[in-house]
């Protein structure tokens, strides 16, 4: 009778256990944190012992692929949703038109619902329809209303704020820590503007990039340290991801620039173009111009021209509406000039995301994680899964799966073998009755 009381309760348990992550409770929070441009290897020549920590504390990959179309707003979008680049529509960092020539720099988009909400829905918007709480802190796309709905609580980065104010960066945590242990915030998304902006601005092989990698490590220690003091340690889930990776830029006598208005005459050509923004351009050949403008294109070195409908399916833009019929890749390095060389970064990113240049960080710890465990590279639209899980809400469709990063939960893995050994102890059990 004891013995079977005590298979009783264990197989009980067992099928307690087994359960999947998203029934159990308590939920934990979840804190997504964005640091723009944070190339994958970027703390592989700096001392980080704070993210090395958290290797040990948690999760890390050996680096993640962004999307195709490797620029801040897309990517984030897509982490944030899911989705690709062709589902989602936000296929730049600049708002434009083609039809009216209108074109909006990335910081004016973050406000214009109009550039994010294509029928997509990101996380903050169905968390809080399944009851969540939801904040974004200067993340891309929060600052947006979907179908009508705002965020909960959302910050939209102001004009001229520098990017890299240590103080600020400290007193961010702070708030996005009180905005957990005081007004119960489920989920929030904080973005910094580091190490991309260094990244352009200096070039990525350079000591201001090392010295922003220290900073970046500096706050990752402080972020640890306020949630203890705030004890969120045991109740908060962290992601520490980025949009894309960063290149030097390839300028004369190395090469010899692009410069496009040499294969074609654009203003003759074209109706439309955005073509001096990095590695990734756009443009809208005048009406019977296109075999034209693609075949002058194709001529032009160091740089790939796709026709829309000819995009390849692994980029996932070919489906898009807003992007226009014809599309420039850059070869690695190569800026895309339209008319004369105006352009100053030293580093910078729209690349293919297939080179290891472009690839990007992924980190993790919390109580739903497992501690040391290094993951294999992975897409960063399969993010979104992973964040759904672990705040337990039934995900919107999404072309990730939760398949590729459920082995960094703890309960991962374990359940089907427990499962096995509940029903094997049941199956004992019975035969004893
Ligand atoms: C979002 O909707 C609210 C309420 O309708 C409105 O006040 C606000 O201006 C909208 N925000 C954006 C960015 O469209
Ligand atoms: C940095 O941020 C702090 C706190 O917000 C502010 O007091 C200080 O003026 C800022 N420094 C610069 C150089 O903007
Ligand atoms: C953290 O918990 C301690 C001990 O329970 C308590 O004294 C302290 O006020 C808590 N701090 C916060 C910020 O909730
Ligand atoms: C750029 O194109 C030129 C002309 O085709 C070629 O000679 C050169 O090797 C290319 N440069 C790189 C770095 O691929
Ligand atoms: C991405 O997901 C959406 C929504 O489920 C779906 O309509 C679309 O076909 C998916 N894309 C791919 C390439 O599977
Ligand atoms: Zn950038």
């Amino acid at each position: 009778m004891k013995t079977l009381e005590l298979l009783l309760v264990v197989a009980a348990a067992l099928c307690v256990a087994a359960k999947p992550l998203n029934e159990r409770t308590p939920r934990n929070k979840l804190l997504l944190i964005s640091f723009d441009g944070f190339r994958w290897d970027y703390d592989q020549d700096v001392d980080t012992p704070n993210l090395d920590q958290v290797s040990v504390d948690g999760v890390k990959a050996k680096y993640i692929t962004p999307p195709m179309l490797t620029m801040t707003s897309p990517s984030h979008f897509t982490t944030i949703t899911g989705r690709w680049v062709e589902d989602h529509e936000v296929v730049h960092n600049m708002m434009y038109d083609a039809k009216t020539n209108l074109k909006l720099p990335h910081k004016v988009t973050l406000s214009k619902s109009k550039w994010w909400d294509n029928g997509v829905l990101p996380l903050w918007i169905t968390a809080q329809n399944q009851g969540l709480k939801t904040a974004s802190f200067y993340f891309p796309g929060g600052g947006a209303n979907y179908s009508g709905q705002a965020v909960n609580r959302a910050l939209v980065e102001p004009h001229g704020l520098p990017d890299d104010n240590e103080t600020e960066w400290q007193e961010n945590i702070d708030k996005v820590m009180s905005w957990f242990s005081e007004e119960d915030f489920d989920l929030v998304t904080l973005y910094y503007g580091e190490p991309d902006n260094v990244g352009h601005v200096k070039g990525p092989e350079t000591a201001d990039r090392k010295k922003i990698i220290e900073q970046i490590d500096r706050t990752i220690g402080y972020l640890r340290k306020t949630m203890g003091q705030h004890n969120l340690t045991d109740s908060l889930n962290v992601i520490i991801t980025s949009d894309h990776g960063m290149t030097t830029i390839k300028k004369k006598p190395l090469v010899d620039e692009i410069v496009l208005q040499k294969y074609l005459n654009l203003l003759k050509l074209a109706s439309f173009e955005i073509l001096d923004y990095g590695g990734f351009g756009i443009l809208t050949p005048r009406p019977g111009k296109e075999q034209e403008v693609y075949d002058a294109l194709s001529r032009a070195p160091n740089l790939t021209v796709y026709k829309k409908d000819e995009i390849p399916e692994d980029f996932h833009l070919k489906k898009s509406k807003r992007l226009p019929p014809i599309v420039v890749v850059a070869d690695l390095g190569f800026n895309l000039n339209s008319r004369f060389i105006v352009y100053v970064n030293k580093g910078d990113h729209g690349f293919h995301n297939r080179e290891m240049d472009m690839k990007t960080i992924f980190r993790a710890f919390g109580p739903d994680f497992k501690k040391n465990f290094l993951s294999e590279p992975f897409d960063s639209v399969h993010i979104y899964a992973l964040m759904c899980e672990l705040l337990q809400i039934q995900p919107a469709p999404h072309n990730g799966s939760l398949a590729v990063t459920e082995k960094m939960l703890l309960r991962s893995g374990g359940s089907k073998v427990t499962a096995s050994i509940s029903a094997a102890l049941l199956l004992l059990l019975f035969t004893i009755i």
